[in-house]
């Protein structure tokens, strides 16, 4: 079924989510907030902080052959086997794995880049640092030409029709984000690919997915992408690791590597198990979701049924946050509040708002929100993280309000209650 305004979670089922997540409602020192800045790093679930924790009690190296070792090895293999067949739905390719989403993000453009022939690469206007700045970086040291794709500036949506205007027989590399970090704004990738491999079969395409992850399963199978990547931190689990989906082709390129390992192993040195366990606790809390709404297929369409629960939530919560109630109106219809990129249709948009409280600096509006118990973020253009993307978008700034799918239609609400309060005042 299609759930054009989503489906929301059973109350108690939703407070009971809530509830595995560490500080989902109060800060232990700073006091009650409502954790709305959730694309900033997500809340975390106690089983990811719990699995890295225990594993990083244990002194044994992976590689060694006594029971410990051999465990922890085993986690690090199972991990890295999962990752790459739960979370991104691959049949085949490769995991590379860094400290940050962002280095995976330089590693596979750097390797597609200076090894397939080509005189461009296109990206999007709106990509984020990390996706933007690899492609230039790496158009400056191979000598190709950088092809910016503008936004479309009512959806905020990088649209296919588009991007095949910069995409030629020349052209080495196309980078497209799966979705916006600053408005949610979801990309129909298949759309993309489908056109721009119309132009050049064997173009390679990878997808900064580092803000769509938590919000709605990756495909890198069907999509028949060259790389993707995702921040266990931004989808409710631990920093200090960032994983990427390359596919075989991509793998095959020449990587650093210890010369004795197979070409698809990315790992340089002693892997930290922790991380991959933590993953792991990351695909168990999606498919025991899954579970509860009565899927029992494999573990990955589990995963599937309980991203797509995930995602009717979020979208529930969207047209919640965007429409009210007959009590409490929402962001559309609070005098001197502006919903940026705002679209009708909620199936393209992740659960992520860019808002403007008329007469309130952008800044100001943020340490308000703070004040009145809400995290929210204010994307600026003196931010070299927004600066490019706002003037694309046709913005000065915007407040970004994320929720999370844990959220209730009572956490949405109170936030409505607030931001109307301080409009009002601003009005004055
Ligand atoms: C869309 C997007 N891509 C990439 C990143 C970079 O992630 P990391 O800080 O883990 O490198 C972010 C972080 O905000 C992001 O929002």
């Amino acid at each position: 079924m299609h759930f054009p305004n989503g489906l929301l979670f059973d109350a108690d089922y939703q407070k009971e989510l809530k509830a595995k997540f560490c500080h989902a409602d109060a800060d232990p020192i700073y006091g009650d907030r409502l954790f709305f800045e959730n694309s900033g790093g997500s809340l975390r679930l106690e089983a990811c902080v719990n699995a890295k924790a225990e594993l990083e009690c244990f002194p044994d190296c992976p590689e060694r052959i006594h029971a410990r070792s051999r465990y922890l090895k085993n986690i690090v293999d199972t991990g890295t086997k999962e990752i790459l067949e739960i979370i991104f739905g691959a049949k085949s390719g490769a995991l590379i794995t860094e400290l940050t989403a962002s280095q995976t993000m330089f590693h596979m453009v750097g390797l597609i880049m200076e090894n397939i022939p080509g005189k461009n690469a296109v990206v999007s206007s709106i990509e984020h640092p990390s996706a933007f700045d690899a492609v230039e970086f790496y158009c400056k040291k191979t000598g190709k030409e950088l092809r910016v794709v503008p936004a479309n500036p009512q959806t905020g949506r990088i649209d296919a029709d588009e991007v095949i205007k910069y995409v030629d027989g020349d052209t080495c590399l196309l980078s497209i984000m799966s979705a916006s970090n600053i408005s949610g704004t979801i990309m129909d990738m298949e759309d993309i690919v489908k056109k721009a491999r119309a132009i050049k079969p064997d173009l390679y395409i990878v997808s900064d997915a580092v803000q769509h992850a938590p919000h709605h399963a990756m495909d890198v199978e069907s999509l028949g992408i060259d790389g993707m990547n995702f921040a266990p931190y931004k989808f409710f689990g631990i920093r200090g690791c960032g994983f990427a989906y390359v596919s075989d082709r991509v793998a095959a390129l020449p990587h650093h590597k210890l010369i004795a390992k197979d070409q698809s192993v990315f790992e340089l040195g002693t892997s930290a198990p922790g991380n991959f366990a933590a993953c792991m606790e990351i695909m168990n809390y999606v498919v025991n979701i899954g579970e509860h709404f009565g899927c029992a297929g494999s573990k990955r369409e589990r995963f599937l049924e309980g991203m797509r629960r995930i995602h009717l939530q979020e979208r529930a919560l969207l047209h919640r946050m965007l429409e009210g109630t007959k009590e409490v109106p929402g962001l559309r219809h609070i005098e001197g509040v502006t919903v940026f990129m705002d679209t009708a249709d909620l199936t393209i948009r992740d659960l992520i708002c860019a808002i403007k409280i008329e007469n309130m600096d952008y800044t100001a509006c943020t340490a308000e929100y703070q004040r009145r118990g809400v995290t929210v973020y204010e994307r600026v253009v003196s931010s070299i993280y927004s600066k490019r993307i706002l003037e694309a978008l046709g913005l000065a700034g915007a407040i970004r309000v994320s929720p999370l799918h844990c959220h209730g239609t009572d956490d949405i609400d109170a936030f409505l209650k607030i931001t109307a309060q301080m409009a009002k005042k601003a009005q004055k």
